[in-house]
């Protein structure tokens, strides 16, 4: 069955509030961007949902609306913000640290951004490990804690006068972490809310807090936080629509556009090296091996599923995947990757290809922060819950529902979401067969 009649999408009537969790380089990038276009200061580049178009029916029928157009989404003039950060400095001073815009356009932002002062975050020392917080909120037990989160998501929810909210994990990575007992039911997991367990993270208390309120959660950093079988009852209990995790942008983004074209030719790999410089808080952050090792997992797990080396194993078994960052503070948020490929050819002739990828990992950043708040907000709208893999496009290591495997070609992943986005509107789904072209 190609077409789907019966999706019915309320509209997106209203405000949409959203809530950031971290006040830092990719959440006052994302914030002031918006605020910059509304202004007609910048164009929204690098963002599907403003600017990239859908091809609709046949190839001849020339009917290629814009995304934005297509699918009711809210506006940019409709959005609004709120958001938490262990530090208390408002949206202005925190971008002016970050670094990463100029400074005569926050400037021209100034009312907007200092309008918005992150309330005070949950935070536990043991799970980042380089930040010493000062804003903080204090409680009895992570219960107690989490009903603090819900009670910010309602004021916020009045004080804007938001008929919808959606919430987006932008804090720093979290040390690396598995599910345990305790994440395995809701239960369970509210049970250990209430004493305190060590192994609830808090991205994991603002998750719990947003789902409860109904509230769409998108997790940006790498860390285990929606994955909890706990966490994922609940969304679906509370009919909710969620995502994650970890945001793709520089090498990575890189790595999905060149590995599915290796293997689209059949070209073999020997060994893929990777190494990058940053020297933002995100970059700090990750010198701490716990938080770096979070990281490594999303990036490593890349390659082997898009080469699938156990399908190609004359191309792919055993190739070497390094992945190294490190903290170095002149670059800021101007992160430079490099890469070294190992491919071979014909006859097993070896070959090389080098980047070098001078990148703004928030410039890259943000406009996915756009599109997974809008479109998570038009899921809710079309009564979509639970996992979004069709927005796996946007990540580094896509949530699936347990026992599949993510899908990391960005060009599946592409297909993928425009495809979700006809079905949702009853239009043919496109094949590209194009055999009737030729009828
Ligand atoms: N392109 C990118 O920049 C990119 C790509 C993929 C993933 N990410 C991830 O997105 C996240 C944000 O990146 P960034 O560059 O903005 O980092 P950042 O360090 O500039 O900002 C993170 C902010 O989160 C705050 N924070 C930390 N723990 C918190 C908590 N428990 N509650 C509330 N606030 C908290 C920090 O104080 C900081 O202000 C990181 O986890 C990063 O790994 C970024």
């Amino acid at each position: 069955m190609s077409k789907q009649e019966n999706v019915s999408i309320a509209p997106a009537e209203g405000k949409l509030g959203i809530m950031t969790v971290g006040c830092g380089a990719v959440a006052t990038t994302f914030i002031a961007g918006v605020e910059a276009i509304k202004r007609g200061l910048g164009l929204p580049i690098g963002s599907l949902t403003q600017l990239a178009t859908i091809r609709l029916g046949k190839r001849t029928e020339g009917r290629s609306p814009r995304i934005k157009d297509f699918v009711p989404l809210a506006g940019l003039e409709d959005l609004v913000f709120a958001g938490w950060d262990i530090f208390e400095d408002d949206a202005y001073e925190a971008a002016k640290n970050a670094g990463v815009l100029e400074n005569s356009l926050l400037d021209n932002l100034k009312e907007p951004l200092t309008a918005f002062k992150p309330m005070k975050g949950v935070f536990d020392q043991d799970y980042v490990k380089r930040l010493h917080g000062t804003h903080i909120k204090e409680g009895r037990s992570k219960m107690e804690k989490a009903e603090m989160v819900m009670q910010d998501i309602e004021d916020f929810r009045k004080s804007s006068g938001a008929s919808r909210l959606v919430i987006i994990w932008c804090g720093s990575t979290e040390v690396f972490h598995k599910p345990v007992a305790i994440h395995q039911t809701l239960a369970d997991f509210e049970c250990g809310l209430q004493k305190n367990d060590p192994d609830i993270a808090p991205s994991q208390i603002y998750a719990y807090a947003a789902l409860k309120m109904g509230v769409p959660f998108a997790n940006g950093a790498p860390n285990l936080t929606l994955e909890a079988p706990a966490l994922l009852e609940l969304a679906r209990e509370r009919q909710v629509p969620i995502c994650g995790k970890d945001f793709k942008t520089g090498q990575t983004f890189m790595k999905t556009l060149i590995a599915p074209g290796l293997k689209a030719r059949m070209l073999g790999l020997t060994g893929w090296f990777s190494t990058n410089i940053l020297g933002n808080r995100d970059g700090e952050v990750l010198d701490d091996p716990g938080s770096f090792k979070t990281k490594e997992e999303t990036k490593l797990s890349v390659l082997d599923q898009i080469l699938q080396p156990n399908l190609y194993p004359e191309l792919y078994k055993n190739f070497h995947h390094c992945v190294r960052i490190n903290y170095y503070p002149p670059r800021g948020d101007a992160k430079e990757g490099w890469d070294n490929i190992d491919i071979f050819g014909w006859l097993g002739y070896p070959m090389q290809i080098k980047i070098d990828f001078l990148c703004r990992d928030s410039i890259l950043a943000a406009p996915v922060a756009l599109d997974l708040v809008l479109f998570l907000d038009l899921a809710q709208r079309a009564g979509m819950k639970g996992i979004q893999e069709w927005l796996s496009f946007y990540f580094k290591a896509p949530m699936t529902a347990p026992g599949l495997y993510p899908e990391h070609d960005i060009f599946i992943q592409l297909m993928k979401l425009k495809n979700t986005l006809r079905w949702m509107r009853g239009e043919d789904l496109i094949t590209h067969l194009g055999l009737e072209y030729y009828d």
